[in-house]
């Protein structure tokens, strides 16, 4: 790519800490002359108090021009109110394939060498939001009632996608996690199909199957059996949760949203409300998501170099944000992993 060609993308700076973790990723993106033409967008709490609407149509038309989008965390009333944006995000456009790689940054944590990505399908199963209360009597949440939605196709179309993303990525084995023993239908079809899509690929790929709850088990004993897990909705949301707590937590790992026709890249974490406004959470998972995004428009020497000074910031320690046991806020933070692009 020429050294001044920009391509345009959404920036939208998010909620709770999002504000202060993306202008620690934008002024570090700067530094890396990253080629990035920003149109900025609001979405979720912020939106919603400024403009009446958590998901403004102006942000979508961004998304629709640009087809490419850096994403604070944005909050979601819980119980109440507004659905949660991002899952909106992910369905209006078709951002079926969730990548969460968790990969250990940090030396002499709880386990080291963790390299494991996790493929999430990201549009179907229980978070489609089909759900409602049954009133009885006087009480009109006497009984909830959720349906969870899988589809063949939608199955087939992630399993290709955790496959060929294998293959691309030189990965060695996929995990297929499931609860088929329980949720036959829901969970079966899932496993059925991604059986069927690993059939074509077993000569290049190893490929095992594991019930979710034992797999979370399995993760937190011995990571290093794992190398790509493949599953649905919310068991992905679940275990890459999980999978953040074992190398150093949600301030290390990033997460893309991969669709046809967009992408948007995004912190696996939420907007932390506990430490919102102070200045002191870490943008690495931004940061990472950002290095994904590079990776995404063909700027691999620019991720590359992105993720070397993140590495080079931790391995030094002296300036490390709170949740990795260091006293940096989030700007002298950035400065230094800004120093280690040099
Ligand atoms: P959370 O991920 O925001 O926070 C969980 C814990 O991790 C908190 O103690 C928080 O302080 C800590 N943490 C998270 N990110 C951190 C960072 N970068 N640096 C240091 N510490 C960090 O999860 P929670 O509290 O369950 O959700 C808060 C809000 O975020 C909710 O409204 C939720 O719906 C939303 N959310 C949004 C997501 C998105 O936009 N993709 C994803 C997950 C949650």
């Amino acid at each position: 790519m020429s050294a001044n060609k920009k391509i345009p993308a959404t920036l939208i700076r998010g909620d709770g800490i999002g504000p202060e973790i993306s202008a620690a990723a934008i002024a570090i993106l700067d530094a890396l002359d990253a080629p990035f033409d920003w149109d900025e967008q609001q979405a979720g709490m912020a939106a919603f108090d400024a403009l009446g609407t958590p998901l403004p149509e102006a942000t979508l038309d961004s998304i629709r021009k640009t087809r490419l989008a850096l994403k604070g965390p944005l909050t979601t009333p819980v119980g109440e109110g507004f659905r949660s944006i991002s899952v909106e995000l992910r369905k209006l456009f078709k951002l079926y394939a969730n990548v969460r790689p968790a990969r250990t940054y940090v030396p002499g944590g709880r386990f080291e060498d963790v390299d494991i990505v996790l493929i999430r399908e990201n549009t179907e199963g229980l978070y489609v939001g089909v759900e409602h209360f049954i009133p009885i009597d006087d009480d009109p949440h006497a009984v909830a009632e959720a349906s969870g939605i899988i589809t063949r196709s939608g199955s087939r179309r992630i399993a290709e996608y955790a496959f060929e993303y294998a293959i691309a990525h030189g990965r060695r084995k996929i995990t297929i996690v499931h609860k088929a023993n329980i949720l036959k239908c829901l969970s079966g079809l899932f496993l059925e199909t991604a059986n069927q899509v690993a059939e074509k690929y077993r000569d290049r790929i190893e490929v095992e199957t594991r019930i979710v709850d034992a797999c979370a088990m399995h993760l937190v004993q011995d990571p290093s059996q794992f190398d790509m897990i493949l599953t649905t909705n919310m068991f992905g949301d679940i275990l890459s949760d999980l999978m953040a707590g074992l190398v150093g937590g949600l301030g290390l790992t990033p997460g893309a949203n991969i669709g046809k026709d967009a992408a948007i890249f995004e912190a696996v974490h939420g907007s932390a409300p506990d430490i919102a406004g102070q200045g002191i959470a870490n943008p690495t998972a931004l940061l990472l998501a950002a290095a994904m995004m590079l990776d995404h428009v063909g700027e691999n020497g620019k991720a590359t170099r992105l993720r070397d000074a993140i590495q080079a910031t931790i391995n030094d320690g002296g300036c490390l944000t709170g949740d990795l046991g260091g006293k940096a806020g989030t700007d002298e933070y950035a400065q230094a992993v800004i120093a280690q692009l040099a």
